[in-house]
């Protein structure tokens, strides 16, 4: 179990600078923290002139250790803000080991007026940042920040990304001796662009010699402040005499990138649809949006509440750490939509109904920062819920719920989406480099790019007929809000869920059903989930005086879910399956192989589904992620967790298990 992370100890001295009780450094120079970081890093890597130099469709991807208290992030954007042209995109990425809480955040960025603009954004957008890759869009999706929260020894080695220019920072060298190490600078070397440079404010004679040592080229010069020499540097390419780390599997590799229109098609609007189109969107893609119904989020995703929660691991599984990126995520971009009627931040407490379910909840709690979860016992829970409850539990202060209609909506809403309605794709055509969607006789639309975005339903097209996707019924139940049931203050969880009304009713969920088709809800599950109630909290199921309902005029929705055995989304290029399993045979002999063959990609076929019970913690990052394959950008994903969620992780085990 990884120790968990505690937020930046700071001291503050009596100009209100941070200094930092753990390292005895101070985060930024007492003589001029703003021209020493411009100085330092904006100047020394020529930023200036790199941000006026990019296309309307060009990008610069900064890198940094230790993002502190976000100080050269943020000149670095208001830089790039002057010079860069409109459509130009910034990517910064920096890891943290020990993030700034947000309160001592919001004060250490008060002493910089002219940042202010930029400051309250990310202040805005500093909620949930949690261990592991945590993604914030900013600057109306011009800025990307993906901060890796953990040890920069850690974290770097999972990051899939290019970096063009690197701000090396992190207290002094001898204060910090840990992280300025060999082993440090082969990960900047690993992830350095061609032509990448470097930069940092020490002179120290061992850093220049082992960064050097590390394929990049390190001049002193002339230093600021009270820095009499700094180093500046360039990267000129993996050493000789050192063995290159070892290259992404073939078929997790990244396609060649497309290099021309960008266009897509997104077949399906529920969260995994709109998501995709609107980090494309973002992007300054134009996307056609089909779906087969009048409206956006006509079926999983069109419940009127749903729940954040979180289904965690201690054991820092890949669908946990895509769990606690995804909600981070999700959280941030609610931040934008209206609480209490999209969305509420009311907590979720998930009761320890048995023993084993409180034992887990005991790991989780030591495993993850409280922020995150916490236990409550019994009478803690109570009062947090406002209801009575047999158990205590486990408490997600920053979960809640969403009506993911609204999220959709709100995630389709760019002038760069054209939406279709009423479009129901039966068969994909790939005539030149044009994806053509075509429902019978009728040419629907047509672009390089196809999403796939229609949960199961994307088994009905032959090139992902093989993906291992299944539809789980489930049915909510809805409840009309009681002068007794205003008293809920949180989303509770057992086996089921229930939330505080929005919009006058409660959401009550949900049936599992892994064999029917049919989409009319029942009474027979509308009766499970009451039952689900019951387990709950029977103080409620009085409060909402469901001893009076007929259970023949309960009203509810049900639809399908839609899930991989193994429970990770699928997202992210697919290869032609027949072509996989030629080209790979060999595997079915022995599974260590690695054909120096490279992957037969459906070129422009990307897949966004199985999502199953959790959409709307993973749906979102998932077109992050996409995006991110599409523009072959730093992945929001550890590379593990990418390749967990990979489409092609099934045709290779077919291939490993000797089934192809
Ligand atoms: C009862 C129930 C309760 C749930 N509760 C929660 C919860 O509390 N929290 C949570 O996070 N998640 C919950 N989920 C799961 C969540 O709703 C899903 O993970 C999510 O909605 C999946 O989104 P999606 O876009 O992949 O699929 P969908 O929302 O099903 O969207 C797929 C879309 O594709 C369209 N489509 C498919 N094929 C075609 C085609 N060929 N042409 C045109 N259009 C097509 C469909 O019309 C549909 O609109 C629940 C699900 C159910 C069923
Ligand atoms: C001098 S501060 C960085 C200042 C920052 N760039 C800014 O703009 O405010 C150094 C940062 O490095 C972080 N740090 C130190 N050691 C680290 C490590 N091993 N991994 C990740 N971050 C680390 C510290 O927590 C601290 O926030």
């Amino acid at each position: 179990m990884k120790p968990v992370l505690p937020h930046a100890q700071l001291d503050w001295d009596d100009q209100g600078r941070p200094r930092s009780r753990v390292f005895d450094d101070v985060y930024f120079s007492d003589l001029s923290g703003l021209e020493e970081t411009r100085y330092v890093f904006l100047e020394q890597n020529d930023l200036r002139d790199r941000f006026a130099a990019l296309s309307a469709d060009g990008r610069l991807v900064i890198g940094e250790t230790g993002f502190g208290t976000g100080l050269n992030f943020l000149c670095a954007w208001q830089l790039f803000e002057q010079h860069a042209v409109a459509g130009a995109r910034l990517h910064f990425v920096s890891v943290e080991k020990y993030p700034l809480s947000a309160p001592d955040l919001q004060r250490a960025l008060a002493l910089w007026p002219e940042l202010k603009p930029f400051a309250d954004q990310l202040l805005a957008q500093y909620v949930a940042i949690h261990q592991g890759f945590q993604r914030l869009v900013l600057g109306n999706g011009r800025v990307t920040l993906t901060l890796l929260i953990g040890d920069a020894l850690e974290q770097l080695p999972q990051l899939d990304a290019q970096i063009d220019a690197w701000f090396l920072d992190g207290f002094a060298p001898a204060k910090n001796p840990d992280m300025w190490t060999a082993e440090l600078f082969a990960e900047l070397a690993r992830l350095a662009a061609p032509g990448s440079t470097i930069s940092t404010f020490t002179s120290t004679g061992w850093v220049r010699r082992l960064l050097n040592a590390a394929g990049f080229k390190m001049k002193r010069t002339p230093g600021i402040g009270h820095k009499w020499e700094i180093l500046r540097g360039t990267f000129l390419g993996w050493p000789e005499d050192v063995t290159l780390p070892a290259a992404t599997k073939p078929w997790f590799a990244r396609p060649q990138p497309l290099t021309g229109e960008r266009r897509a098609l997104v077949i399906g609007a529920g969260l995994a649809g709109c998501a995709s189109a609107a980090s494309l969107a973002a992007r300054g893609w134009q996307v056609s949006l089909l779906d087969r119904h009048a409206a956006l989020a006509q079926e999983a995703s069109g419940n009127p509440q749903g729940v954040l929660y979180l289904k965690l691991s201690a054991h820092g599984t890949a669908l946990s750490q895509l769990i606690v990126s995804g909600f981070g995520y999700t959280r941030r971009l609610l931040e934008q939509l209206q609480r209490g009627v999209d969305w509420d931040d009311c907590g979720v407490l998930q009761l320890a109904f048995n023993a084993k379910e409180a034992e887990r909840q005991a790991q989780l709690a030591a495993a993850f920062s409280p922020s995150l979860v916490h236990l409550l016992d019994q009478p803690q829970a109570q009062a947090r819920a406002g209801i009575e409850l047999e158990h205590g539990g486990l408490f997600y202060p920053e979960g809640g719920w969403v009506h993911p209609p609204a999220l959709c909506q709100w995630q389709a809403s760019s002038t760069n989406i054209q939406w279709l309605p009423h479009r129901e794709v039966l068969e994909l055509r790939k005539v030149d480099d044009q994806w053509q969607a075509w429902d019978g006789n009728a040419l629907l639309a047509s672009a390089p790019v196809v999403i796939l975005a229609g949960a199961a339903e994307i088994k009905r097209f032959p090139h992902s007929a093989d993906l291992p996707l299944k539809r789980i019924r489930g049915q909510i139940t809805r409840l009309a809000q009681t002068s007794e049931s205003q008293s809920l203050a949180t989303v509770v969880c057992a086996e089921g869920y229930v939330a505080p009304a929005r919009l006058g009713e409660h959401t009550l969920g949900a049936s599992f059903d892994f064999k029917s088709d049919e989409l009319t809800p029942t009474v027979a599950e509308h009766l499970g989930n009451l039952a689900l109630l019951e387990e709950i909290s029977t103080d409620l199921v009085a409060r909402l005086h469901v001893p009076d309902l007929d259970p023949q005029q309960l009203e509810g929705r049900a639809a399908f879910r839609c899930t991989s055995p193994d429970y990770l989304p699928i997202v992210g290029p697919l290869a032609e399956p027949i072509a996989f399993a030629e080209a790979y045979a060999a595997l079915s002999k022995d599974a260590r192989q690695v054909p120096d063959i490279p992957c037969p990609w459906l070129e422009g076929f990307y897949v966004n589904s199985g999502h199953g019970s959790r959409g709307l913690i993973t749906a979102p990052l998932a077109g992050e992620l996409l995006a991110a394959w599409l523009e072959n950008e730093p992945l929001p994903l550890p590379k593990t967790v990418a390749e967990a969620c990979h489409p092609n992780r099934f045709a290779l085990r077919q291939l490993i298990r000797g089934k192809a």
